[in-house]
């Protein structure tokens, strides 16, 4: 019988719906299957490339997932599929707010209740808080979290940091200065997403949805860098201060924006590098006394 999936995404970009189309269509064939999407559209689009303000502006209701309002989600896909799809990116380290905001629908409750979900991020390297936040959703609706597939761009935090600033504020995916690497997932990581179908479609196919995470772990599909993960605990905790803040004294909005983005800036120039000094003695230490 064909099995069914629903695939729910947004992208800005379209980096997002690359790394589906490699997962979707790999070399080894998706045969028996029916596929169906679902674009959230925001109604006023969020902007790309984006200008300093605007980029700044989304970071309160990204923070405090405040919901934007959507295009109409048809009828047509808020039945049952054997498999649901859910591709999302962070905004300042929750779900952004397209996908936030389709998450507290009373659609998304219909389309997730009793649904087996398989969360795809496309992220620059801060994705677990976000990724957090969808689960909770997802199983407060009594959906399924049975995988997760986290695609970050590999270069070191400060680098990524500064061609992702070049890559949102020009709209351009190359190479920054023709000295950077290109922002963003790799085009080697996207065209290597179809090799995760492999453990998706037979376990879908044979209804054996209970191991799938666990093997797309020992696929690598999610890597955890530990340094990063502390970072991003820490950082979570601060932007929610801020964010609340900002909402709470609309007056003075663009003048806490900018102060916000100073603490930013400092953070990833000083705090950044420093926590990354300390993830390297702390992997030595951990070698040296024999723990892995
Ligand atoms: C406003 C904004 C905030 C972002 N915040 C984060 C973040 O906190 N962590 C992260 O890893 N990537 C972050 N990114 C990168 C996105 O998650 C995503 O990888 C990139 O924007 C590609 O966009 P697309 O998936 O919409 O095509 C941010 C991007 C935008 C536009």
């Amino acid at each position: 019988m064909i099995k069914t999936i629903l695939v729910i995404f947004y992208t800005q970009t379209g980096q997002l719906k690359q790394v589906l189309d490699s997962l979707l269509r790999p070399p080894c064939g998706n045969a028996g299957f029916s596929i169906d999407y679902l674009e959230i559209k925001p109604q006023t689009p969020f902007p790309f490339p984006w200008t300093r303000r605007e980029f700044l502006d989304v970071f309160p209701e990204s923070v405090m997932e405040k919901p934007a309002p959507l295009q109409p989600i048809p009828q047509t896909v808020q039945r049952r599929y054997d498999l649901i799809i859910l591709a999302f990116q962070p905004w300042y380290l929750s779900p952004s707010i397209p996908i936030s905001s389709f998450l507290k629908t009373p659609e998304a409750e219909k389309i997730f209740q009793g649904s087996d979900v398989l969360t795809v991020i496309g992220a620059r390297n801060m994705w677990q808080g976000a990724f957090a936040c969808v689960k909770e959703k997802v199983e407060g609706y009594g959906g399924r979290i049975c995988g997760n597939i986290a695609l970050v761009d590999r270069a070191p935090n400060l680098v990524s940091v500064i061609t992702i600033a070049y890559w949102l504020f020009t709209g351009k995916k190359n190479k920054f200065l023709g000295l950077f690497p290109p922002p963003g997932v790799s085009e080697a990581d996207i065209a290597a997403a179809g090799r995760f179908w492999e453990a998706i479609g037979p376990a879908v196919l044979n209804n054996r949805l209970d191991g799938l995470d666990e093997t797309l772990r020992n696929l690598g599909a999610a890597e955890i860098n530990d340094a990063l993960a502390r970072l991003e605990n820490r950082a979570r905790k601060v932007f929610t201060l801020w964010a609340n803040l900002i909402i709470k004294v609309p007056k003075i909005r663009g003048m806490l924006l900018n102060l916000f983005l100073a603490e930013l800036v400092f953070a990833l120039a000083v705090i950044s590098p420093i926590n990354s000094l300390l993830g390297v003695i702390i992997k030595s230490l951990r070698r040296k006394s024999g723990e892995c």
